[in-house]
């Protein structure tokens, strides 16, 4: 047996008995003739207590423990005289008997503590030795228990999950594929699935009215914080179900992991704000509630002062900071300076200070009278003290710019708590968005989600003013899921991929399969999928989902630990007949 308990448990009901303990030797403390030795598993830290006096041998090999290697002490339990609070073992510690080393460490090329000196790159390298460390414990549990509670939940409403293959043909979710070439099928390739999408919806028309799935998803795109390129989704799909059913089972979800999770209770239903309503009161589609600073538009009436940038915007708006008229210029040059950034791409930002004594202070004052500016306070409903942060320029991304501003000064006035919570829905999307680049329609959310009805005949006339049935759920401003009502029509389905620029030769080739399907009765159906590594990372407080997965890639989608990708051995590329382009590396 190589323990009886593990290294969390121990307290002061189990003094005086004789205990079995295995585990990593977290650190080593000489003091004159006592050694003390912390040995820590996966529940905890239990110290170990050496006495040279009693046995000489054994404390000497004590003292030769490096820290990781991974030990077996056997020994009785007894209260410390010098106890510590903060460890949930602090009362106690063993008073060891025997010792026997399992094995050996090098020492590590970072040190296994909750602040770490290690920096993410080498704690990457060596992820195991990472997730020795208590905040990817913690994580890692975390995301067990939620993938659990899920499970129960979606389980007793009778839903059932069903595996869907990982090489199939490309799936239309907007980013790249990775692809697999096949052997066996010299010159084709599978392509991993950047959801289960179409799947799901055969499921649909093979009658598992309610399917859902922790899956992995691969998509190559551009990788942030907030993506990996394989990432995990808790996918679903009802039949026989519209908007509202889908809306108000995953608030359940939402609200049943809350509540047995965070014990966090929501009563009442989660806000919704429709597209629309989200970019104009907060320039994202994917609004932090949890604060107001809401975007103030006063297009209307910033004309006619020979203030050029004004002049000429499509759009003048801004945001009222409150008590922050007592920022220095330093401050104000900073926020300008942030705004500026390529990332944020704006020109500059306008300041008015609405000061606590009731004077103003702006710097438009050569172009705009008091009067003026008044009116603008009024629109803002500022109150003495606070400032006004004025964007002007094309409305769109003058709007985006105005939300990111507005997040910096969220985080500089410490607006949000740790563990405040705000969960909403947004809705009403529009169904299709117009590049520039390519001068063609894109679906916004894919090409299988329905329009709303009463929008349909716009599809021909006015497209990008169609709305979809499609919703997007968003916790702290975060996007956690997306979903839709999907087209089960086969006439409205063809309509669509014509007005998303397939020919019925590239629709048939791509999707014929999903087509075929719907002429064989395809009930009513629609779905959501959550990013569920997301929706960890956010009731972690983390603030890349790299530290709520095990063994996560790095931004340019390398894992570091074992090193891949890398490249095929000739004779691999050979049985596949791929020959790689030496120019073109
Ligand atoms: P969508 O593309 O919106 O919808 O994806 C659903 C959710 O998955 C998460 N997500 C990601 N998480 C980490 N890394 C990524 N690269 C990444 N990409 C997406 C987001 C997102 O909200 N098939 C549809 C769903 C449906 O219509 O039912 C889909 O995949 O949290």
């Amino acid at each position: 047996m190589y323990r009886t308990h593990t290294c969390g448990e121990l307290n002061l009901d189990h003094v005086n008995i004789d205990v079995t303990l295995s585990g990593w030797v977290q650190r080593s403390r000489d003091h004159g003739g006592m050694t003390f030795i912390d040995l820590r598993d996966r529940y905890g830290i239990t110290q170990l207590f050496f006495d040279l006096d009693t046995d000489r041998e054994l404390c000497g090999k004590a003292r030769e423990l490096g820290r990781e290697f991974v030990v077996q002490a056997t020994g009785k339990v007894r209260e410390r005289s010098n106890k510590n609070p903060r460890m949930a073992t602090g009362d106690i510690e063993i008073e060891v008997r025997s010792l026997k080393v399992l094995n050996a460490s090098v020492l590590p090329p970072f040190t296994i503590e909750d602040e770490t000196d290690g920096g993410e790159e080498l704690r990457m390298k060596f992820r195991y030795l990472d997730l020795r460390r208590n905040p990817m414990k913690r994580n890692l549990k975390l995301r067990h228990r939620m993938a659990v509670e899920i499970r129960k939940y979606l389980d007793e409403q009778d839903f059932i999950e069903i595996e869907t293959p990982v090489m199939i043909k490309s799936t239309p979710e907007g980013a790249r594929d990775f692809v697999v070439p096949s052997r066996m099928n010299r010159g084709e390739f599978y392509a991993l699935p950047q959801s289960p999408q179409l799947f799901k919806q055969l499921l649909m028309v093979g009658g598992y009215d309610k399917y859902f799935q922790i899956v992995k998803c691969f998509r190559d795109e551009d990788l942030r914080a907030d993506r990996q390129p394989e990432f995990t989704q808790v996918d679903c799909e009802m039949a026989f179900a519209g908007q509202e059913d889908v809306l108000n089972t995953f608030e359940g979800l939402a609200k049943h992991l809350f509540q047995k999770v965070k014990s966090i209770s929501f009563n009442g239903p989660f806000p919704r704000l429709t597209f629309s309503e989200a970019i104009e009161r907060y320039g994202t589609d994917k609004p932090d509630i949890r604060f107001g600073m809401e975007l103030v538009e006063i297009t209307d009436y910033v004309g006619g002062h020979n203030f050029q940038v004004f002049d000429s915007a499509g759009y003048t708006g801004g945001i009222c900071a409150n008590g922050c008229a007592s920022y220095t210029r330093k401050q104000i040059d900073w926020l300008t300076e942030f705004v500026k950034r390529p990332q944020i791409g704006a020109k500059g930002l306008v300041y008015v200070k609405y000061n606590e004594d009731g004077t103003i202070k702006s710097s438009v004052d050569k172009f705009y009278d008091e009067k003026a500016i008044r009116k603008w306070i009024e629109i803002f409903r500022a109150r003495p003290g606070d400032m006004l942060l004025i964007m002007a320029g094309d409305r769109v991304p003058t709007q985006e710019a105005l939300s990111e501003l507005r997040l910096e000064m969220s985080r500089q006035l410490q607006l949000v708590g740790e563990n405040d919570f705000a969960p909403l829905w947004v809705v009403d999307f529009p169904l299709f968005e117009w590049d520039e680049e390519t001068q063609r329609l894109y679906a916004k959310h894919h090409p299988f989600t329905s329009p709303r009805p009463e929008d349909i005949p716009l599809l021909d006339t006015a497209p990008l003013d169609v709305r979809a049935n499609a919703y997007d759920m968003v916790i702290n401003g975060v996007e956690i899921g997306g979903g839709s009502v999907r087209i089960h029509n086969e006439h409205l389905q063809k309509k669509m991929f014509e007005k998303l620029g397939f020919t019925d030769e590239q629709a048939r080739r791509q999707f014929g399969f999903l087509m075929e399907a719907f002429r064989y009765g395809a009930p009513p159906h629609a779905g959501v999928a959550f990013g569920f590594d997301r929706w960890v990372a956010v009731f972690a407080g983390c603030s890349t989902i790299r530290d709520v997965i095990a063994f996560p890639k790095n931004n340019s989608g390398r894992d570091l630990m074992i090193d891949a990708p890398s490249g095929l051995a000739p004779e691999q590329l050979k049985e596949l007949g791929i020959r790689i382009d030496e120019n073109g590396k």
